[in-house]
């Protein structure tokens, strides 16, 4: 059997996960879509680093041409993060009609319709499950499993950085200094941990869950942000008195055309599900008109959750290929029209 031949672009936390699913899993991912999958190559910034998994040397590079030109590669999977050069090379690749699998948030709200336009243009999939809540198929949920629905909220836990700072805090009193260097060194923080504890990241993540839950096209300048730097221990302690668990929340709701949407520290009553949502875990309630209140539950971060994600859009992928089918399947490929904000 020919495999399916993938370009790999960065071998930190999540890329090395994706190897390891792809490798451990194999047979399983044989056995769904009838095709090997193959980690043909890998862009690294640094090819002579030591690396946490198993790769023959040869497979490393340093080199995007190695890839994006490779005629035998049909698939690229980005996970190295940032806007530049990622942006430079996806959009390349989607030219050369591969396929695209990302986990890249930053990206994908800031420029997802450009990405995606051309996508459409070349009949490529871009998929992006794990660039929201880690280890939670909420992307595939929104679209797919709410498709008869209009949803009215969409609500919860979206960075497992801060829920880790804040759950430490909480529980064991842990200054916020050195639970950030925790998550850091769990592999759960952006390379800038700014963009967590500031709220930049749930943010970009409500931009894609909104776009694609109410169907629209929302701009991240839409959201209002503040993020968790400025919560002190006190704070914490004072709300847990009160019957209170301090959460980073993201909210988006929908009422007819009007949208707002906002990520900010919040007291959740201690009876209250999301007050539970501990660690790197993260939830997400969907409400919609028909079915009312659900509730989706996981790991938020980290390399395994992280790229069962990314592994899975994979499958999507080669699924795609088997049945000649690509560029249809794309998510959020229908965004038409944009909602009103209080501002407009
Ligand atoms: P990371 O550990 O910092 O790894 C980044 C990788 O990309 C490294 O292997 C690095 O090479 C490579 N790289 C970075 N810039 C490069 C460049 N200009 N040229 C070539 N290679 C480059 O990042 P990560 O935590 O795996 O995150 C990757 C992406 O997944 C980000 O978009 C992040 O937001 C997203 N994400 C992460 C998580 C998580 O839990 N970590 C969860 C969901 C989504 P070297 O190894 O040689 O330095
Ligand atoms: N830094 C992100 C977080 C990674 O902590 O949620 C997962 O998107």
């Amino acid at each position: 059997m020919k495999p399916i031949k993938v370009g790999l672009l960065g071998l930190g936390t999540v890329g090395t996960g994706v190897v390891r699913i792809v490798e451990n899993h194999q047979e399983d991912l044989v056995s769904q879509t009838g095709t090997p999958i193959e980690i043909a190559k890998i862009l690294v910034q640094d090819p002579s680093k030591q690396r946490n998994v198993a790769i023959h040397p040869d497979k490393l590079t340093d080199n995007p041409r190695e890839i994006l030109e490779n005629e035998e590669i049909d698939v690229i999977v980005e996970v190295m993060g940032g806007i530049d050069p990622a942006k430079t090379y996806i959009l390349e690749a989607l030219e050369r009609g591969k396929h695209i699998v990302t986990a890249n948030k930053d990206l994908m709200a800031l420029y997802g319709r450009e990405i995606l336009a051309k996508a459409s243009e070349k009949g490529c999939d871009v998929f992006y499950e794990a660039s929201v809540a880690g280890g939670i198929p909420i992307i595939r949920t929104l679209i797919e499993g709410f498709s008869s629905d209009r949803i009215t909220k969409i609500m919860g836990i979206v960075n497992g950085t801060t829920n880790y700072i804040l759950t430490k805090m909480s529980q064991e009193g842990a200054a916020y200094d050195d639970v950030l260097k925790e998550a850091q060194a769990l592999g759960y923080a952006e390379a800038d941990p700014t963009s967590d504890v500031e709220g930049l990241d749930a943010a970009r993540k409500m931009t894609i869950l909104s776009t694609l839950g109410f169907r629209s096209n929302v701009d991240l300048a839409d959201v209002s942000v503040k993020g968790i730097s400025q919560v002190s221990k006190e704070d914490i302690a004072y709300g847990k008195q009160l019957g209170y668990e301090v959460k980073l929340l993201g909210i988006a709701e929908r009422q007819d055309d009007y949208i707002s949407i906002g990520v900010q520290p919040t007291m959740v009553k201690k009876s209250h599900p999301l007050a539970s949502v501990n660690g790197v875990f993260n939830a997400v309630y969907v409400y919609g008109e028909a079915v009312g209140e659900t509730m989706f539950y996981g790991p938020g971060a980290g390399e395994m959750p992280t790229a069962t994600s990314v592994v899975s859009d994979l499958v999507a992928v080669v699924r795609n290929l088997k049945l000649n089918n690509g560029g249809r399947k794309s998510f959020g490929t229908y965004k038409e029209k944009k909602l009103k904000t209080d501002e407009q």
